[in-house]
């Protein structure tokens, strides 16, 4: 009897650890004939029905303007598929998966659009099972949000009836500035309460950045540490060594501050210097980001110069080729002062930050793609070696390493094999690649699934969103006074002023 107890909780404990499915839905995608929709969200569902963590009774719904049959629609989509994945597309999979594709044609400004899309989805929950539920991904331009959101509500497609639910998914960015992000959430809670919103910001799927929390909520050592008494200061970069490429026009209206700073920088900075969140929930979590964005200092508007750079590549050589400067990149103005680099040095005011600058970058154009995080402890107090037998030694340094060669280094003094007593700083690594056999998903994959399965913990809350923008108004405006960017040539580290930034201060970026 007891045997056949252990033996059922065995099973039950196995069912717990299998992974969920989501129930049945339908995903409608406006801007479906774009780019990130064939690019990534598509592949990303794929995926999970290559998984089978898909439901069967799951189906796409695809709207924008061009005029395209369901069969069109797929095909493009297997087009773009195959492209990234050259042979290992399954054909099984393609073929169930693909059969739940949609595609209508319409204006997503016009009401008509979406009392069509309402008889469709009505004909999906008989024909598909799909339920009632349903998730509406704006993977559209920004400037189309605020219609897109209020003709759902006009349409009575925000109300969840019958159990079945309606969540609103939104892309980067939100907003341009803090008014219009105000605005934007003011715009969307006409229609749908903020437990129907989803802002995404894919650098919260990745598996690295949720390692952070990991890193630092599963290991007793590095709390204790976490904190002014042991760390001097804290640098975060966000390096591309790409330039604009294609997207000028694009590039041209956003400037990296609000690409790259507003939503994925100021994202790893509340994940680095929160307080630990009483459980991995939404509340808990987001709680505690907002608690970082409110203790950041405001940098004063006639201070901005001292504690802001922004800079913009002029010519160079990247990986050993020439590179164009950012004013010759096609769809850019030839006297554009666009940020394609930004510095800050920003303070933390609360107990546990107190007097240590986090120093943030991002910028296009470097010697190297790389976004990390270090985190750089106090010297020791005292040496008792000599001081020769020291210069090669520099304070601990917890590098974590998001993306590539996703792992954690920490760099230690260790002795110099030989007689006499010369130290030197070494990195003792972990590699994730080589810790674990599993790959790590793609980010979209993760998000998707977990909205599917409704747990917002991984996604932006309003007062986030409002809270990164409140930092960084005054140096827009700042910045808007005086147009003039610091000009760094492609293939390097930044403008001088960078430097200058970390210089004023006694302190050197990291080489990455
Ligand atoms: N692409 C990326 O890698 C990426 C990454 C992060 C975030 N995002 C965000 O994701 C969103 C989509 O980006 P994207 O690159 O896919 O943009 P995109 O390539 O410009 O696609 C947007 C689509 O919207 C459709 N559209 C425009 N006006 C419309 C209207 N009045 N009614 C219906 N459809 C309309 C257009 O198709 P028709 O001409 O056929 O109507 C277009 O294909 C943006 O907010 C972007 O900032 C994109």
């Amino acid at each position: 009897m007891a045997e056949m107890r252990a033996v059922r909780q065995n099973v039950l404990r196995d069912e717990e650890r299998l992974p969920p499915v989501p129930d049945p839905g339908v995903m409608v995608i406006f801007g479906a004939s774009g780019d990130l929709t064939a690019r990534k969200l598509v592949p990303a569902l794929y995926d999970l029905a290559a998984q089978r963590r898909l439901p069967m009774e799951f189906a796409v719904v695809g709207i924008s303007r061009t005029e395209m049959s369901h069969e069109d629609f797929r095909k493009k989509l297997l087009d773009t598929l195959e492209e990234q994945r050259a042979d290992s597309v399954s054909e099984d999979v393609w073929a169930s998966f693909s059969k739940g594709i949609f595609y209508l044609p319409g204006d997503s400004k016009k009401p008509e659009t979406y009392e069509e899309l309402k008889g469709f989805l009505k004909k999906l929950d008989a024909e598909r099972g799909t339920s009632g539920n349903r998730i509406f991904y704006l993977s559209s331009s920004p400037s189309l949000f605020p219609a897109i959101v209020e003709r759902l509500g006009e349409a009575g497609m925000n109300r969840e009836e019958d159990g079945g639910y309606s969540r609103l998914v939104i892309e980067k960015p939100f907003g341009r500035n803090l008014d219009s992000a105000v605005d934007l959430n003011g715009d969307i809670r006409r229609y749908f309460g903020e437990k129907q919103i989803y802002r995404i910001d894919h650098y919260l799927g990745k598996e690295t950045v949720q390692n952070i929390m990991a890193l630092r909520f599963s290991n007793g050592i590095f709390e204790p540490v976490w904190n002014q008494h042991y760390v001097d200061h804290v640098q975060i970069t966000v390096a591309e060594d790409i330039g604009v490429g294609t997207r000028g026009a694009f590039y041209e209206e956003a400037g990296a501050l609000r690409d790259i700073v507003q939503n994925h920088l100021m994202q790893v900075l509340c994940l680095t210097a929160m307080e630990p969140p009483v459980a991995f929930d939404a509340d808990s979590v987001r709680e505690e980001k907002v608690k970082v964005l409110k203790a950041v200092r405001p940098i004063p508007e006639d201070d901005v110069g001292e504690a802001a750079v922004r800079g913009q590549y002029d010519g160079g050589w990247v990986f050993g080729e020439g590179a164009r400067g950012y004013r010759e990149e096609e769809n850019v103005a030839p006297d554009s002062e666009t940020e394609t680099y930004v510095a800050l040095k920003l303070l933390v005011d609360n107990w546990r930050w107190a007097g240590v600058p986090f120093y943030v970058r991002a910028g296009k154009r470097m010697p190297k793609k790389a976004t990390e995080i270090s985190i750089q402890f106090h010297k020791t107090p005292h040496t008792p070696f000599s001081g020769p037998d020291t210069e090669g030694l520099e304070p601990n340094v917890l590098v974590i390493r998001v993306q590539p060669e996703e792992g954690v280094s920490l760099k230690i003094g260790a002795k110099v094999p030989g007689s006499g007593f010369e130290v030197r700083s070494v990195n003792m690594d972990l590699l994730y690649g080589s810790a674990f056999l599993e790959e790590a998903p793609d980010a979209y994959q993760r998000l998707l699934l977990d909205l599917m399965l409704g747990d917002p913990t991984l996604f932006i809350r309003a007062d986030e969103a409002e809270g990164a923008w409140r930092i960084l108004q005054p140096v827009m405006e700042g910045w808007s006074k005086n147009a003039h960017a610091a000009r760094y040539a492609a293939g390097t580290w930044g403008p001088e002023e960078a430097d200058d930034l970390l210089g004023r201060d006694g302190r050197k970026w990291r080489r990455p």
